[in-house]
């Protein structure tokens, strides 16, 4: 449990292992200054391990996501101070580096205003949803430089060529509701459901097998730039390290899956987890028996002729 405060982010840790990390510079539209990347730094090393976090959600406190750099303490106020530059760029690396191997799932909820270097944190985190009429904008033609900090290259990653183009050279605004169409984010929905909508996904997410969702998120991200003989080795590893994983909390995830489902026909892997995968424990019986289990019940044994 995270007991410091912050004066540029609210962390709060819920009982059921969701923790909101909220950018708390509303009046900056939570522009990013060199203390609220240190301060980021710190929160997402410290709840990567915290054992009352299972999942974290960043989003912005008041009308805006985040407002990229803070062009005047991000940019201005640290030219010609090399150490402080090199420092908050170090620390800035939380949206990226940190983000995208992340050890537990992430969403970003997007509630408002996305702009330049925010579709870092908004892209390597594993998920994303956004209101419909949140704003993006690669605002960064508009006053000076490319989009940087690997911006340039996850859109043109993430959108077709003609996208990552265009709203790059323009700076044009779109909503959540094209972010979504253009797989910026994983959908959009209306503003007032937006926390409802994302805290059902997590609620989903925080079901599965958590050695098991963070090898295959890990799988998704690292096999990227991967060579088919290099991805098959390191699915193989990462395979492996479930077992690992698994072991130390006294569980197997695989045989656990299919003894449910072959001998106990207790769940059906296409609509739900199997029982028991979140938290480890094994049952005996696994859930209530499934359809099918009560069908064959039912049905006579055919007489021998
Ligand atoms: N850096 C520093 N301060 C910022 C930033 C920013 N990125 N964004 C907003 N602010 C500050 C404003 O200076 C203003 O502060 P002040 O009241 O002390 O003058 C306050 O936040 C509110 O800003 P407004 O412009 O009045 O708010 P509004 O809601 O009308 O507009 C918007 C919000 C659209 C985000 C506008 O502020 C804006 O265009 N900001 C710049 C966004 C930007 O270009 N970011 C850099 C991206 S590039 C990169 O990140 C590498």
């Amino acid at each position: 449990m995270l007991k410091k405060k912050y004066s540029c982010v609210k962390v709060d840790q819920q009982k059921d292992g969701i923790t909101w990390v909220t950018f708390n510079r509303p009046e900056k539209r939570n522009a990013m200054s060199p203390t609220f990347h240190a301060e980021m730094m710190e929160i997402m090393t410290l709840l990567e391990t915290d054992s009352d976090t299972k999942l974290v959600i960043l989003t912005g406190e008041g009308v805006s996501y985040s407002a990229g750099q803070d062009l005047k303490e991000y940019f201005r106020e640290t030219d010609g101070k090399p150490e402080v530059k090199a420092k908050a760029s170090a620390d800035s690396r939380w949206r990226s580096e940190k983000l995208w191997m992340y050890s537990k799932p992430t969403i970003s909820m997007v509630n408002g205003f996305c702009i330049g270097g925010a579709f870092t944190h908004c892209i390597c985190a594993d998920f994303s949803v956004a209101s419909d009429d949140a704003i993006f904008c690669l605002s960064e033609v508009n006053w000076g430089i490319l989009p940087g900090g690997m911006v340039s290259k996850m859109v043109t990653d993430l959108f077709r060529q003609r996208d990552a183009m265009f709203y790059a050279c323009t700076g044009r605004t779109f909503t959540g509701k094209e972010a979504a169409n253009m797989g910026m984010v994983n959908y959009s929905v209306p503003k007032k459901n937006l926390r409802k909508e994302t805290l059902k996904l997590a609620k989903e997410l925080l079901e599965k097998n958590p050695n098991v969702l963070r090898a295959t998120k890990h799988a998704i991200r690292a096999t990227q730039d991967m060579s088919w003989r290099a991805a098959a080795d390191y699915l193989n590893a990462k395979g492996a390290e479930i077992k690992i994983r698994d072991a130390a909390r006294g569980h197997d995830a695989y045989a656990e899956g299919i003894r449910q489902f072959i001998d106990e026909k207790a769940y059906r892997p296409v609509f739900s987890p199997y029982v028991g995968a979140a938290d480890g424990k094994t049952t005996e019986k696994g859930g209530k028996p499934r359809a099918s289990a009560a069908r064959k019940k039912k049905t006579p044994a055919k007489k021998k002729k």
